[in-house]
């Protein structure tokens, strides 16, 4: 990923089965109590996926919400939303029927707050890092002042580990050294000014409860365990990013960069290291306090 927020397809569509993997079904089912409140008969249910890349995201949830739905994707990158829209047309809601969908090809800064009038939930994946606090304020104002529920999934914490064959934490200085260069880059601007990294879900929390809002949020972490195919090339695409990460970060110290990155990659490759990656769900609804 480049600082100016632009991903590659393939990478999306590798780390595509464990975000559906780790993602809060409590959480979906609110989403899912929230918009049968607001079926109305006739209009199909409104929805909106804020940097929607290949479709991710929809392509988890239209199946569990109840419908008729009408998606709106938006996203920045004509690429990845052509890649969306050949998928959407198979998308079906809870019962089976077609859902109706567009893309639509804007940027997300500045936030128009004109993209969420007639939404009945405002969803995003896996995006909140790259935004700033005063971004996510203005998003979470626009939801406030439309009454609107949100929910938004895997949110990186900034918490990340090598775990062993039991699942335990295995980490040195040099894994804390590589850590903390990879947590300071996330906060480099990606085009939305400074970025919240892993700071996101709890400056998203803060926000909707500052307007009233009830907000559930669940861990949804990725567990990659030592073995596994999955676990070595998603692993192994991880390792990378986060080889070119720490490249930029510590341009002075590439040699030492580039020998945890061989050692890592050895132990990923050999099955004697996992990974585990934290996020955070969550779901904001305006009204009275849930779980
Ligand atoms: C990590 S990807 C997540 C994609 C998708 N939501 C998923 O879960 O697979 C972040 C997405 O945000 C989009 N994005 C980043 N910066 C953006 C901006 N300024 N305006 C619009 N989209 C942006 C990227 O193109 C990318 O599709």
């Amino acid at each position: 990923m480049s600082d100016e927020g632009r991903f590659a397809a393939g990478w999306l569509s590798l780390r595509e089965r464990a975000d559906h993997q780790a993602r809060s079904p409590r959480l979906t089912g609110h989403a899912s109590d929230w918009l049968r409140r607001r079926r109305r008969d006739g209009d199909p249910l409104s929805l909106v996926d804020l940097g929607c890349g290949t479709a991710s995201n929809p392509a988890y949830l239209a199946e569990r919400l109840p419908g008729p739905q009408r998606w709106r994707l938006v996203d920045h990158d004509p690429a990845l939303l052509a890649q969306a829209g050949s998928r959407l047309g198979r998308l079906v809601d809870e019962d089976g029927r077609a859902t109706e969908w567009s893309c639509d090809r804007q940027p997300l800064t500045p936030l128009s707050p004109a993209l969420l009038d007639g939404a009945d939930l405002v969803c995003a994946s896996a995006l909140f890092d790259l935004v700033s606090c005063d971004w996510a304020e203005r998003l979470v104002r626009a939801c406030a002042e439309r009454r609107l529920a949100a929910l938004f999934t895997l949110s990186v914490t900034g918490d990340w580990a090598f775990i062993d064959s039991r699942g335990q934490r295995r980490e040195d200085g040099e894994d804390r050294w590589a850590r903390d260069g990879v947590i300071a880059h996330q906060r480099r601007d990606k085009g939305f000014g400074p970025a919240l990294g892993g700071d996101a879900p709890a400056a998203l929390s803060e926000a909707f409860a500052a307007h009233g809002y009830a907000v559930s949020s669940a861990a949804s972490p990725w567990r990659l365990p030592p073995g596994r195919v999955e676990s070595r090339t998603l692993g192994s695409a991880l390792l990378a990013g986060w080889g070119d990460t720490l490249h930029e970060q510590y341009p002075d110290d590439r040699e030492r960069a580039d020998a945890w990155l061989e050692e890592r990659h050895a132990a990923l490759e050999a099955g004697e290291l996992g990974i585990e990656i934290d996020h955070i769900d969550l779901f904001a609804e305006p009204g009275e306090a849930q779980s």
